[in-house]
């Protein structure tokens, strides 16, 4: 059977690449399982999606938010609806395991829901003049289009943070995924064009660097919201900044959980395995370093690592399977070399450290889980993100030594703590530089209407989700009616 061939979404129509080219979605766990092929869009392409997009937004922005809004509301009825064939499409194209993919779609149904509400409400603020008979207020106005290029990891969680909140602010918006996942994003934006987003406020297109690079440099487009790593993140960056456009960037992470000497150790341990092998550790929250008082690190780390090399390791489609393979072959590479590094600067190999070959592993890309120890905070595997299933364990002295290893990072994601003492979590809470922080909890599991986001390398100083993504997706207009009848001068100081 030849292979389906997917096209790029443009004005509400299905429209092929320009230049014809395509590229192939496959299957991690199963090389020989090709997905279809999708457009290696070019410049041309970029263009004619920003050119639909800016031709939709003289409309979009005038519909009035309750009823944008509605269309939110049916794309979450539609996501549930057919959550189990979504979710079973996007474990098939990056492989993460289908309780997870399940969850990602919720995640869409949760951040429809969140910023529908807000289609009756995206408040502004009425405040008092400095003159009488004035009246001073803010109103929320759309930025206008929107370019959002998203990675693979979630693949319809992150464009839902990103394109709900456009929507619903009166933005219209181009989408270009992943090369890695293009899959599940086509079949979000379908299911948008059922429940109701009319022509051009949604459109996608997919391929690689000259597609992106022609969408962010777009003088139609006015705002990029970029999630990826931190070298893509900073060129997007550049080059929104020689437009003078709004830029939203969500990189890197090299995420940390402290265990304290008084921590309930099995519950650090469950907390570990989940932070840091769930979604195989391709989590820009991914529990990669583990910081553990030296009281119990040799108990902490005997458990965590027997439970590592219990992971069912498999394909994402089996039940069974706890934890999926890489999503493609490069991944894995950079997997091995950075197990290679550690060696080399002296790390202890715990538990795993290769590729899984055996029977039905040999025709996808998996790794054991895999766990480092007397690793030094300086170490490159302590330091630098990897992206997969590599848990670093660090010893320390006492919570100030923990705090100090667990902010001397260049990334500030995420980190969490486990302890029994609330003094401790406090000070940690306020200590940790990191844009999200938990106690006695891994460092994944963010939910949707908390902003999300980090400090350092990690990110610009912006957040999505939650409410935060509302001031990404519009400009404040500060609106003054003055009704004395008169002309008062402001600041006139006589
Ligand atoms: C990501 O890894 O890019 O907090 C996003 C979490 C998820 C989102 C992760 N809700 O782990």
């Amino acid at each position: 059977m030849p292979a389906r061939v997917f096209p790029n979404i443009i004005d509400g129509r299905e429209a092929a690449g320009a230049a014809g080219g395509t590229f192939e979605n496959r299957n991690p766990a199963k090389r020989d399982d090709l997905i279809g092929l999708f457009p290696e869009s070019g410049a041309e392409d970029a263009r004619r999606a920003v050119a639909a997009a800016a031709v939709a937004y003289r409309s979009w922005r005038g519909v009035p938010a309750p009823r944008r809004a509605e269309v939110l509301y049916r794309a979450a009825e539609l996501l549930r609806e057919r959550k189990e064939q979504l979710a079973r499409d996007m474990t098939r194209e990056m492989g993460k395991v289908l309780e997870e993919t399940r969850g990602d779609v919720q995640e869409a149904i949760d951040m429809a829901l969140l910023m529908a509400g807000e289609g009756r409400r995206l408040f502004g603020q009425t405040t008092p003049s400095e003159l009488p008979d004035k009246f001073c207020m803010t109103v929320r106005m759309p930025v206008g289009v929107c370019a959002l290029i998203t990675p693979w990891n979630f693949p319809m969680a992150i464009p839902s943070w990103k394109i709900f909140p456009a929507l619903v602010c009166g933005n219209t918006v181009v989408i270009k995924p992943s090369n890695d996942a293009p899959l599940s994003c086509w079949n979000f934006v379908r299911l948008l064009g059922e429940a109701g987003s009319p022509p051009g406020v949604v459109n996608l297109i997919t391929g690689g660097e000259e597609a992106g690079e022609a969408l962010v440099a777009d003088p139609a487009v006015r705002m990029v919201s970029f999630t990826g790593s931190t070298s893509v993140g900073r060129r997007v960056s550049e080059a929104a900044a020689a437009g003078g456009k709004h830029c939203h960037l969500e990189m890197g992470g090299k995420n940390v959980v402290l265990v304290l000497a008084d921590a309930d150790l099995d519950l650090a341990v469950d907390g570990c395995l989940w932070g840091g092998f769930g979604t195989s550790g391709q989590r820009c929250t991914a529990a990669s370093r583990v910081v553990v008082d030296e009281k119990v690190h040799g108990e902490f780390l005997e458990r965590f690592a027997a439970r590592a090399r219990t992971l069912r390791v498999g394909d994402g489609l089996d039940p069974a399977t706890q934890v999926g393979p890489l999503v493609n072959e490069r991944q894995l590479q950079r997997v091995e070399s950075y197990v290679e590094i550690g060696k080399a600067e002296g790390a202890r190999l715990v538990c795993g450290g290769g590729r899984l070959t055996e029977g039905i592993l040999a025709d996808g890309w998996f790794f054991e889980p895999t766990v480092f120890a007397e690793v030094d905070p300086k170490m490159r595997i302590a330091q630098e993100e990897i992206f997969g299933p590599v848990v670093s364990v660090i010893r320390c002295r006492g919570l100030d030594d923990a705090i100090e290893i667990g902010n001397g990072v260049a990334y500030g994601l995420s980190s969490s703590i486990y302890t029994r003492d609330i003094n401790a979590a406090f000070r940690a809470m306020r200590e940790m530089y990191t844009g999200i922080f938990y106690v006695n909890a891994p460092t994944i599991g963010a939910e949707v209407h908390l902003p999300f986001g980090g400090t350092k390398d990690t990110g610009n100083g912006h957040r999505e989700s939650g409410l935060a993504a509302l001031d990404q997706f519009s400009e404040w207009k500060s609106v003054y009616v003055d009704y004395s009848g008169r002309l008062q001068r402001a600041q006139i100081d006589s």
